[in-house]
């Protein structure tokens, strides 16, 4: 028998075994859920009834009626804890933060009910349970019905307004608002609340996805507020003339805050957690392929990229690298010399991330198996006998993530890759997503999970489990390499993610739509607290033409996350297997996105420090500003630039929407002001730019800084620049720019904060959008070249503010 007839028999068989396996578990399934209490209860609906009683407590109010108890704490002025009880109470997984400091509350009785309130939000308590929510101006920005309770479920609903737009919900492949028409194509009427993996191919409607969050964000013109319910159970969401809610079990408890978007995302990152500063590193570019098989091929892609001048930060290793599939193994004949790999591809500046998957073989002959068996750490049926499925390596066993035991046991594991040299971790299936021929792709319902000791079932753990073992992998990772920033990308998540780990858009389909589709699931998941995240450049499966992978590339080369990922049956997909011109094209792109790294990086800082994420949509700026609600074609990256990204094959030009104020083309410097809707030039090889007036971006090559300057049209702008060693948690510095327009020209003054040493050997200032004549530094005439001028190094070696006057007339 020739070689490929045994190849193609060992794989029927492969196939068959998976084939059996997934049998096997479904009948599992079907009879344990048959056995198990269904979602469906014939149990009356109850509302909470007549209002009889209110006390103040320390944190607000506690409010009895006649079937429920109503407590409202205030965490903040502005933001609110809502417990409707009964119902157990949930394990705080999402909550970062525990400890508030006492707000001033103050509850009394009028003639609409009860009025608790604080100096920037007040609620007012019915006598049959609706709330209404108003701000500090006395305007009403939400309305809520008295919850239902049926059995263990409940349901939830909000009036909404007619023009109100609403965001969030983790990772959809909706549009950016919602509460889309339902005569639109790719409608969604129902948004699960259920992790789900899209198996290979999805695209815009398909829902749920991998990482759904519970948290939204309304905004009407009134003003905007954010709902969080702190509920991880299976749910369901509906946006029509109500916003409805609806979970299978758990307390009703959930958070709410008005304000701006940007102290919404504030308050909800002060709850849930802020996201770490990830190693600089992390924001090069990322090649990945399920398919490198050996190292020859992976080291031949390293040299790919050198060869061709192209910059490259990471490689990932997809399952192939694996023995046999299996979790936190190497293929020791294919990935022979792992250390010594690992550092060849350091000294090129590459690292190499290697996937993680959470099911762990059930093979007696596995010593990650028994050892898990032996300490009881994975999910069982009610009966305890371990659940298995098959997913990669065949038939799996989890480990159950919502106990501590377990993530500990789990968090062992990762040392014998970290020894190896590997950098980083890709957390995959783990909705968890297994293999079944039909029925829910996940674990049974009735699968019992520790949930901190207090015992649960998969309906509750389902939402968290990614999330846990995100924990379980980030604790690992500051144990054994405290000096260095965990670097984790995890497919599924839940509120609180960003404290852990990065994440990607999963298996979009390659097409003009996938693309398109990127653009409102990233703003959604900015919107639900999730700022590191970006597609598989090409799409996941397929091939996309010469045009779509430039397109896509474009993009992403303005995300946070800018990864090329594809499946293992299609062509290989580097910027040199598209031939000279979209090499170049490609290059000029990555090299673009390296000079951007500093402000990448200290948008990164800011995230860490305010919640913001780096890519927001239009509206983010001028939330007053409705032309901007439901713009899902743009993006901005911080406040300074405007991405207009192309997404329809064989267009020349596309319309921008753009925001009030004056922004410049970063490729032409034209500055343009008081427009709606302009039309920019967007040949093959550009991505429209635009730079908002007023900006100062930080932009680096090599060891030099260059400060490019977009006056404002009037008045002053800022800029910030932080630098630290890219990694660990050393000195760091800030330095801030102002720009100040003046008569006669501009005026920068830089200020310096922290003690990291300025890490550039020379910096340029560029001025864009007007004629440069001569310019000052602290007093002292220096030449211009052109718009630019040198920067004299002594000047931050000694000077705590600099100041640098630029003269569009010559001064005599
Ligand atoms: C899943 C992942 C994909 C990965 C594949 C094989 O489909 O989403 O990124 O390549 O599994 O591991």
């Amino acid at each position: 028998m020739n070689i490929f007839k045994q190849l193609s028999l060992l794989l029927r068989f492969v196939r068959f075994k998976r084939f059996l396996g997934s049998l096997f578990f479904s009948y599992q399934r079907d009879r344990w859920e048959r056995q198990s209490p269904s979602s469906q209860t014939s149990e009356p609906l109850q509302e909470p009834g007549k209002l009889l009683q209110a006390e103040p407590t320390t944190t607000g109010g506690r409010f009895y009626f006649e079937q429920a108890e109503l407590e409202i704490s205030f965490l903040s002025a502005d933001l609110i804890r809502v417990d409707w009880k009964p119902g157990i109470p949930p394990i705080p997984y999402g909550i970062a933060r525990q400890d508030w400091s006492e707000v001033e509350t103050n509850l009394q009785e009028t003639a609409e009910g009860w009025v608790l309130s604080s100096t920037a939000l007040k609620v007012v308590i019915a006598d049959n349970g609706k709330l209404k929510l108003h701000n500090a101006n006395g305007q009403i920005i939400r309305e809520e019905r008295p919850p239902q309770r049926q059995g263990e479920a409940w349901t939830h609903r909000a009036q909404l307004r007619e023009e109100e737009h609403i965001y969030g919900l983790g990772e959809r492949a909706a549009s950016l608002n919602l509460r889309r028409p339902k005569t639109e194509a790719q409608h969604i009427e129902t948004y699960r609340l259920w992790h789900y993996d899209a198996g290979g191919m999805y695209s815009s409607g398909t829902d749920p996805l991998y990482l759904c969050i519970p948290v939204y964000l309304g905004l009407h013109k009134q003003g905007s507020y954010l709902v969080f319910y702190e509920n991880t159970h299976s749910g369901n969401v509906t946006f029509k003339d109500v916003a409805e809610v609806s979970f299978e079990g758990g307390a009703l408890r959930y958070y709410l805050s008005v304000g701006q978007p940007t102290q919404l995302l504030e308050r909800y990152t002060e709850l849930t957690g802020r996201p770490p500063l990830p190693p600089r590193w992390a924001f090069g570019y990322h090649q990945s392929r399920w398919g490198y098989e050996t190292e020859e091929a992976v080291r031949e892609t390293a040299n790919g990229f050198q060869h061709h001048d192209l910059p490259l930060s990471a490689i990932h290793l997809d399952i192939d690298c694996k023995d046999n599939f299996r979790s936190f193994t190497i293929d020791p004949d294919r990935f022979p010399k792992l250390r010594e790999f690992n550092q060849e591809l350091a000294a090129k500046g590459v690292r190499l991330i290697t996937i993680v998957n959470p099911g762990v073989k059930a093979d007696r002959n596995s010593d990650l198996f028994e050892e898990g068996r032996a300490q009881e750490v994975f999910c069982t049926y009610p009966n305890g006998k371990l659940v298995l499925a098959p997913v990669w390596p065949g038939m799996c066993a989890f480990p159950d993530f919502t106990n501590p035991l377990a993530r500990h046991w789990w968090s062992r594991q990762y040392e014998y890759l970290l020894d190896l040299g590997v950098t980083g971790f890709w957390h995959d299936m783990n909705e968890p997503g297994v293999f079944t021929l039909r029925g829910d792709a996940t674990l049974p319902r009735p699968t019992r999970h520790s949930m901190e000791g207090r015992g649960g079932t998969h309906v509750e753990a389902h939402n968290v489990y990614g999330l846990q073992q995100a924990r379980a992998g980030y604790e690992a990772l500051c144990e054994y390499q405290p000096e260095k920033r965990p670097f984790i990308v995890s497919r599924s998540g839940w509120a609180g993610l960003q404290r852990y780990a990065w994440t990607w858009t999963g298996d979009v389909e390659t097409s003009w739509q996938g693309l398109r589709q990127t653009v409102p699931t990233i703003l959604g998941m900015s919107l639900s607290g999730i700022p590191y995240t970006g597609p598989d450049i090409g799409g996941f499966k397929g091939n996309p033409s010469d045009e779509l992978y430039l397109r896509w590339f474009q993009l992403s080369s303005f995300l946070t996350f800018c990864r090329t990922h594809s499946a293992n049956n299609v062509k290989p997909r580097t910027p040199w297997s598209y031939g000279g011109t979209v090499l170049n094209h490609v290059r000029e792109c990555l090299r673009l996105r390296y000079r951007l790294i500093p402000y990448f990086y200290t948008l990164a800082w800011e995230a860490n420090r305010t919640g913001h994420p780096l890519i927001r949509p239009l509206f983010w700026c001028d939330p007053d500003d409705q032309r901007l609600w439901g713009v899902e074609d743009a993006f901005c990256l911080g406040d300074a630039l405007l991405v207009c990204p192309v997404l329809e094959e064989g267009v020349g030009s596309r319309k921008v929407i753009l925001p009030q104020g004056g922004w410049y083309n970063f490729w032409d410097d034209a500055l343009i002001t008081g427009a709606n809707e302009i039309t920019v030039d967007a040949p093959l090889e550009r991505i429209p730019l635009l730079v908002k007036a007023g900006s100062i971006l930080p932009m680096e090559e090599g060891e030099q800084l260059t400060l490019h300057l977009y006056p404002p049209v009037q008045g002053s702008g800022e800029g910030c620049l932080y630098s630290d060693a890219g990694d660990g948690y050393g000195e760091w510095r800030c330095d801030r720019f102002r720009m100040d327009k003046g008569e006669n020209g501009i005026e920068l003054t830089w200020e310096q904060e922290g003690n990291y040493p300025f890490p550039y050997t020379s910096v340029q200032v560029h001025l864009h959008g007007i004629e440069l004549k001569q310019a000052w530094m602290d007093g002292k005439e220096v030449p211009c070249q052109g718009n630019v001028v040198e920067c004299d190094r002594s000047l931050w070696d000694s000077s705590q503010i600099i100041a640098i006057r630029f003269s569009t007339h010559q001064v005599v």
